[in-house]
């Protein structure tokens, strides 16, 4: 495995890849690997044997009061996890390689990042869309794989690839969980053990919504108002929201608009102390 730092080294490796004819997958990410970073290089092996991982903290897409400077960092653990994943190159660039001074160019969607965390992290897709743009110029891959635990970022990079022509296959992979529900995240580092089991509240609340739609509640202001009050229930946790919508164009669905024949997304931010946390479903209504 390869530990390649610099853009200029990356494209080299991936033009090579590309004259010999194969084909380049990859995964991105911001590294300190669970098993949900895990399932990504897996599927991404069945794709292509030329796996590429990149692993850089994006600075863009913080909030000003957001957690970059303590953001998880473990880089000699990731490094041997995804040498044992059969990956092939670890890009690890630092923060000048990727924004050199001057850098004033940003890749920004005008709706989709108006819902769920666009509303309460209003840089953050910006910040999202614009490193994967680069990745995908700099990698050049023929396949990139992205978790659905982050739904909206998914949907919106799916957007942007149409959007941008670039041809490339978008892969969306299922979230994985904790043996008790909660959905792995880096950020569950920061939770005490017993805001650890508080968290449970975001699976198990969307298991509920579940249970209410399958059972033929079509009110979704009841479904989000019943989840609301279970969560709230728990000491620590602030809601920053509960949506249930189009899993598409994430627009809410509205009282009674529920359409037995469309899949619908329930996603949810909950603050359990100081750490947010995200988590969503996508439900088949009944017939
Ligand atoms: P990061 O949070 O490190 O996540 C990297 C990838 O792992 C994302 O596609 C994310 O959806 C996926 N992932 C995280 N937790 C998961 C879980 N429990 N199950 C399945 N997949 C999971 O997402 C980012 O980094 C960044 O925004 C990035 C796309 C790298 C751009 O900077």
């Amino acid at each position: 495995m390869e530990i390649l730092k610099t853009v200029s080294e990356m494209q080299a490796w991936s033009d090579n890849i590309h004259q010999k004819q194969n084909q380049i997958c990859l995964v991105p990410t911001m590294g300190y690997f669970h098993e949900g970073h895990l399932s990504l290089m897996e599927k991404g092996k069945e794709f292509c044997p030329d796996l590429v991982v990149s692993l850089f903290v994006n600075p863009t897409q913080f909030g000003e009061n957001e957690d970059l400077d303590s953001y998880p960092a473990n880089i000699e653990r990731d490094v041997k996890l995804a040498e044992k994943k059969g990956v092939s190159v670890v890009f690890m660039p630092d923060k000048k390689e990727i924004y050199p001074d001057g850098f004033q160019t940003y890749v920004e969607l005008t709706k989709l990042p108006g819902h769920l965390c666009g509303l309460s992290r209003p840089v953050h897709f910006r910040g999202v869309a614009t490193v994967v743009t680069k990745l995908f110029n700099i990698v050049k891959p023929d396949v990139a794989i992205f978790g659905s635990k982050d739904f909206q970022q998914l949907q919106i990079i799916r957007r942007m690839v149409k959007d941008l022509n670039y041809n490339i296959k978008i892969v969306g992979c299922p979230i994985v969980r904790e043996d008790d529900g909660l959905a792995m995240s880096s950020r569950n580092a920061y939770l005490s053990p017993e805001q650890r089991q508080i968290a449970l509240c975001l699976s198990k609340s969307l298991e509920k919504a579940e249970d209410m739609i399958l059972n033929g509640e079509k009110i979704t202001s009841t479904v989000k108002k019943e989840l609301a009050s279970y969560i709230k229930s728990f000491s620590f946790t602030e809601i920053d929201y509960i949506s249930i919508c189009d899993p598409e164009t994430l627009d809410e669905i509205g009282d009674g608009d529920i359409n037995t024949a469309d899949p619908l997304l329930i996603a949810m931010a909950v603050y359990v102390g100081r750490t947010r946390l995200i988590d969503n479903r996508i439900i088949n209504p009944v017939q």
